[in-house]
């Protein structure tokens, strides 16, 4: 009898192809030459571009480029389809969506086999993982389209949403951005990336046999320039996509201040984390998993192999072995392991990285095989020696390439683990549950595999942490990328009329004038008594009032012109200061439990309610807004505290159905360190309504005080530090609001900025927040604080967190 280790020695495999005789016929109806899909309609084709093989290198389709004009006709088509769309009961919808997984299954191997020619992965792949994946994702969203309006109440579509696609996984991608839009009720315009546009070509034909009404769905082609003109419209009302992190860079500076939407799926260098527990042997299989799928074309790749010292030359030498047997060629046959790169200028890429990582010192392995010469074949490459600091380990490869590296302890493995810029995926390989659950929350990653990899379901979200983009694709999480708060009759107003534009030193007036709220006899009554201005205005850094550094202060005015205090001017320096105070504090903090951060901000409430006469004095002094309304305003702040005193230990994740023996665990994180851009008006509760929802979620702050009225703010260092709060959790920073704010949103070290302001400083904000992709959440519309509907719950809580999804199979 022989072993298993002889018979992969002395068989030979025969080629096992699959038939192509089907998507060669559906290619040949069209004649090869295909224009956009439009309105429910096929345009005349316009200049072409060829779509090529990468196994043979040979044009099999020639499509559109897609001009402004093409995008123009695509948006209003879906503008004009919006309204129907958007109409239709949710019922109605998930039939449709229905409908599209139903389409997708019957279709399902011409589909599978358009995938691999156009691509070069797989057959085995796209047949077994991509297109069941498809269908499982339209299944899963005609679900949430039905559920709609009892799970998403107050919320509804967006609007047109222009969506951008990469090629790696062409039709998959396109249903994770396709099936959560029309759920929600939003029309679509997408473009397929140019190497990979025949799926979404063909699918394009499938909705519209489904009976997908015209202008729902619309597919143009075209490269990077079509893409910028869809990114660029004025009538698009979000962009979702996923590419290089270099061209959402592009995305999010060319929408910010537009009010767009944005959602960015980029890179990654995912750890592959082995400890010496570990099955090896599961473990190597892992790996192949990890890195030659889809010939590590992945964003979520396992590229960086990190393997606890004692048994890393066991471990090397079983998956040199195994590399050793796997097998490369034509993706059409059924046997191969890995197929061909998409493109000349990806292969390029791919021997350019490794060329720099054998310059810089790396050792690199490769199979003894050759890979076939027609069409564009890279080989399975293994890199030792990697200096955590060298370009192979730090750079996205995007192709079948593995660095390794070694660490001694867990905790070193986790610091070599987060040495990236990206945050978007993880494995973790250890028979010891209680190390990889403990090493899980440590990784900033939007995505943790226990002892396997790649796993991906509709039912749970996915995306990244920092630089690998935000927003999550899949389950109750992606959907709120395509709602937005419902708004009653056009723009919700806000009961008492303030605006966030005109004089904002003018606010208690402006407010006076408009209001309808605060009964007149209120707003007649002189303000309240102040103290008289004998404090050292400061700021409050790392729990302590330490004087701005430049030493300047500026005079606080009431609006009749009186003096009302002095507040000081806060500089560059400071916010570093800050910042640099608010990451010393984040780690204890983040890791506090939920039931001591709500005992902190009870406490904190408690001690306000203390003082809420001087409070609603000052507010009263500053503001001119009178006193009933300023107490309304205290009260107020205090009940908000109370509310995310009660979150902090309720704002629960989630146990996500998915199919695999195990669970994923969806766990709400904070997001780290958090920059607090306060709106002018309503001073303590403004502020309150947005440090309340970070701290009770686990964040530090940075706060910059409304910047007309600052003093309830400085005033409430006291109140923190009789609180309880740990220092350098809450820190302010008084002074010019758009400067400072400018100086959060360019600090790398700062992870998310919220912005309450003008138009003008929310472009700044988000143009700023490129350099490392941090979140924002900047508006310049009107809310009433006073109203807990638009001033507190769920929405702030989600801009707090980040979902980390933690995969668990169970089983031996
Ligand atoms: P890319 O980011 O340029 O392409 C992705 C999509 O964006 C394509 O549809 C493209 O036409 C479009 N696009 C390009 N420029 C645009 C612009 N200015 N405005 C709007 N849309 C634009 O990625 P590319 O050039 O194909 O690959 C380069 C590298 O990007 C890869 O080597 C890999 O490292 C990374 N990448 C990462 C992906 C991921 O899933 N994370 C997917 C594809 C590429
Ligand atoms: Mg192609």
């Amino acid at each position: 009898m022989s072993t298993v280790a002889e018979i992969f020695q002395t068989m030979e495999y025969g080629p096992a192809p699959e038939s192509d005789k089907e998507a060669v016929a559906w290619l040949g109806k069209h004649e090869r030459v295909f224009g956009h899909y439009i309105g429910g309609a096929w345009t005349e084709p316009g200049q072409l571009f060829d779509v090529v093989n990468p196994s043979t290198s040979r044009a099999i389709a020639r499509v559109t480029e897609g001009t402004k004009r093409d995008v123009d006709a695509a948006v209003s088509a879906a503008a004009g389809a919006l309204p129907a769309w958007k109409g239709l009961t949710p019922h109605a919808r998930a039939r449709h969506l229905y409908a599209l997984a139903r389409g997708v299954q019957k279709h399902s191997r011409l589909l599978a086999v358009l995938e691999a020619m156009d691509n070069g992965k797989s057959i085995r792949e796209t047949r077994d993982i991509d297109i069941p994946l498809v269908a499982r994702h339209f299944h899963h969203h005609a679900g949430w389209a039905q559920l709609l309006d009892s799970e998403f109440v107050g919320y509804e579509a967006i609007g047109v949403v222009g969506q951008i696609i990469p090629w790696n996984f062409p039709l998959l991608m396109l249903s994770w951005k396709i099936a959560p839009a029309l759920a929600a009720g939003n029309t679509i315009i997408l473009k397929p990336a140019e190497f990979t546009p025949l799926s979404a070509l063909c699918f394009a034909e499938i909705a519209d046999a489904a009976g997908i009404p015209p202008g729902v769905i619309n597919i143009v082609t075209g490269h990077g320039e079509t893409g910028a003109a869809i990114v660029e419209h004025p009538d698009v009302d979000k962009i979702a996509f996923t590419g290089s992190t270099e061209v959402g860079r592009i995305i999010r500076r060319a929408t910010a201040g537009s009010g767009k939407k944005l959602s960015l799926e980029l890179g990654g260098k995912s750890p592959f984390i082995v400890y010496e527990d570990a099955d090896l042997d599961s473990v190597v299989e892992g790996v192949v998993d990890a890195i030659w799928f889809n010939q590590g074309q992945v964003c979520c790749a396992g590229s960086r192999l990190l393997v606890q010292e004692g048994v890393a030359e066991r471990l090397l030498a079983k998956l040199r072995a195994r590399m050793e047997r796997l097998r490369v060629g034509s993706p059409l046959d059924k046997a191969v392991d890995m197929g061909a790169i998409v493109a000349p200028v990806q292969l390029e890429r791919i021997r350019g990285l490794v060329r720099q990582g054998v310059d810089e010192g790396a050792t690199m392995w490769q199979p003894s095989w050759a890979c076939p010469t027609e069409g564009y074949f890279y080989p399975p490459t293994l890199f030792t020696d990697v200096q955590p600091s060298s370009t192979i380990a730090q750079v996205e490869i995007f192709g079948p390439v593995l660095v390794t590296m070694t660490f001694r302890t867990p905790e070193e493995s986790v610091a070599l683990a987060n040495n990236t810029p990206y945050g978007l995926a993880a494995s973790v390989w250890t028979e010891n549950i209680n190390l990889a659950l403990d090493i899980a929350p440590k990784i900033k990653a939007g995505v943790v595999w226990v002892n396997s990899t790649n796993l991906f379901d509709a039912a749970s979200g996915f995306g990244g942490y920092r630089e690998s983009g935000f927003g999550r694709e899949g389950g109750r999480e992606g959907m709120w990328e395509y709602l937005r708060r419902a708004v009653a009759g056009g723009r919700r107003a806000t009961d008492d009329g303030r605006r966030t534009t005109g004089d904002h030193v003018m606010r208690g007036n402006a407010a006076r004038r408009s209001s309808s709220r605060p009964s007149p006899a209120a707003s007649r009554q002189p303000p309240v008594a102040h103290p008289p201005i004998d404090r050292t205005p400061k700021l409050f850094i790392g729990g302590k009032q330490t004087r701005p550094d430049q030493g300047y202060t500026r005079r606080i005015y009431g609006p009749g012109g009186e003096l009302v205090g002095e507040s000081p001017e806060g500089n560059r320096k400071d916010i570093r200061n800050a910042v640099e105070a608010a990451h010393a504090a984040a780690k204890s903090w983040s890791r506090s439990t939920g039931h001591n951060r709500g005992q902190i901000l009870y406490y904190i409430a408690e001690n306000l309610s203390a003082r809420g006469e001087e409070f609603a004095g000052r507010i009263a002094a500053m503001t001119g807004c009178g006193s009933r309304q300023a107490a309304r305003e205290v009260d107020a702040s205090i009940s908000r505290l109370f509310t995310y005193g009660a979150w902090a230990d309720k704002y629960d994740g989630a146990v996500h159905s998915v199919p695999i023996r195990g669970v994923a665990i969806a766990m709400n994180e904070p997001i780290g360190v958090i920059g607090v851009v306060c709106a002018n008006e309503y001073p303590l509760l403004g502020m309150i309504s947005l440090v309340g929802p970070a701290l009770a979620t686990g964040n530090t702050t940075i706060v910059i005080p409304s910047e007309p009225h600052p003093l309830a703010a400085t005033d409430f260092y006291s109140v923190l530090e009789t609180s309880d709060v740990p220092s350098g959790v809450v820190n302010i920073v008084t002074g010019a609001k758009d400067g400072l704010a400018k100086v959060l949103a360019e600090h790398d070290d700062v992870e998310a900025v919220w912005y309450f302001g003008e138009r003008e400083g929310v472009k700044m904000v988000e143009l700023a927040s490129a350099s490392n992709m941090k979140r924002t959440w900047a508006t310049w519309h009107e809310r009433d604080w006073l109203d807990p509907e638009q001033g507190e719950g769920r929405e702030f809580l989600r801009a707090a967190t980040q979902v980390k999804n933690v995969w668990v199979p169970y089983g031996e």
